[in-house]
């Protein structure tokens, strides 16, 4: 019997390559950009298994060009990508890698919020331009954090996590989830508010929720207006969570201080008129961009596909109602 082609669409860690090469036929998309659109539907037509990257538009029309289609194994832990109705439709089986990003995205939420906070990049760029001449009392003042109020919206592993670390400012936690978390709860005595009075009463706004139709444009003009004027935004979640054109009418008003963004809502490209701004840090979304979380996710995403095949179940499920297929 031949064995099961998996096609990956882009260059991952090896390990994850490793671990599918000894079950399958693996072939790999190896430019380092995102694959074209038409060689992408083109290689779909004889695979079995298919690990793709947030940049890859799996639709259907890709699924509807790949009859033997049975797994798609997702490099990431948000899949808003994936028409996963389609493909639940379709008995195609979703997986994808949440857990060991947690820790790299809640580290750079907070390098965002105290980078934009004590304005470090503003700080580097002076001293490149050969600006910084002499100390002075007045010069390059920021926030505070200690003991300030810290509102998540999103209370799942990263959102958690962003508020564990926390801790050593003493900041008070709100949050907004659909549930409750207990481990918020009793941990920091975090309280569960709704989306109105988080914005009010945060001095920092951190963003956790994947996307979907009902998150798309969360915030947007009205709820950056309820925000106080000295909080600041950060959002390492996904970019359309904002609605990024009032976001920069926000940050140009000074009607917020500052935001910290690695995500945009039609990434790679920003809004116009946000690379202008001082009181705000971009950077490339790199949330899960650590060696030891891109390895993991390489791995997961392999032994997704490979436990898919011998019919075990695979470590992380998007679509359980398609599982055993
Ligand atoms: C990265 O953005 C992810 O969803 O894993
Ligand atoms: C993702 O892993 C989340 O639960 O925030």
């Amino acid at each position: 019997m031949s064995r099961l082609k998996v096609f990956i669409t882009g260059q991952i860690p090896l390990v994850g390559v490793d671990l599918l090469k000894p079950h399958f036929d693996v072939e790999i998309y190896s430019q380092s950009k995102a694959i074209p659109r038409n060689l992408l539907l083109e290689k779909v037509q004889h695979i079995d298994g298919l690990l793709c990257i947030l940049r890859d538009k799996i639709d259907r029309e890709l699924m509807d060009a790949a009859p033997r289609l049975k797994t798609i194994s997702q490099y990431a832990v948000g899949y808003n990508n994936i028409d996963v109705d389609y493909a639940t439709q379709k008995r195609i089986l979703i997986t994808n890698t949440p857990g060991v990003l947690t820790d790299a995205t809640a580290d750079l939420t907070w390098a965002l919020l105290l980078a934009i906070t004590r304005r470090v990049v503003e700080g580097d760029k002076t001293m490149r331009r050969g600006e910084f001449k002499e100390f002075d009392p007045l010069f390059m003042l920021g926030g505070d954090l200690a003991g300030k109020t810290l509102g998540i919206i999103g209370a799942g592993r990263i959102g958690t996590a962003v508020a564990e670390r926390s801790a050593g400012w003493k900041m008070k936690i709100l949050y907004y989830n659909h549930s409750r978390n207990p481990q918020l709860e009793t941990k920091l005595n975090a309280a569960k508010v709704d989306l109105q009075t988080l914005l009010s009463k945060s001095d920092f706004v951190s963003i956790h929720l994947p996307l979907t139709a009902e998150t798309h444009h969360l915030i947007g003009h009205k709820e950056l207006s309820l925000m106080k004027s000295t909080a600041y935004l950060i959002n390492t979640s996904r970019g359309p969570l904002i609605h990024e054109t009032a976001l920069v009418k926000a940050l140009q008003d000074q009607q917020i201080t500052g935001a910290g963004l690695d995500v945009f809502e039609h990434e790679p490209q920003i809004a116009k008129g946000l690379g202008d701004l001082e009181n705000v840090v971009l950077t490339p979304h790199i949330g899960s961009a650590t060696i030891t979380a891109r390895n993991k996710m390489a791995e997961i995403a392999a032994q997704n596909i490979v436990n898919w095949h011998f019919k075990k179940e695979p470590v992380y499920i998007v679509n359980s109602e398609v599982r055993g297929n």
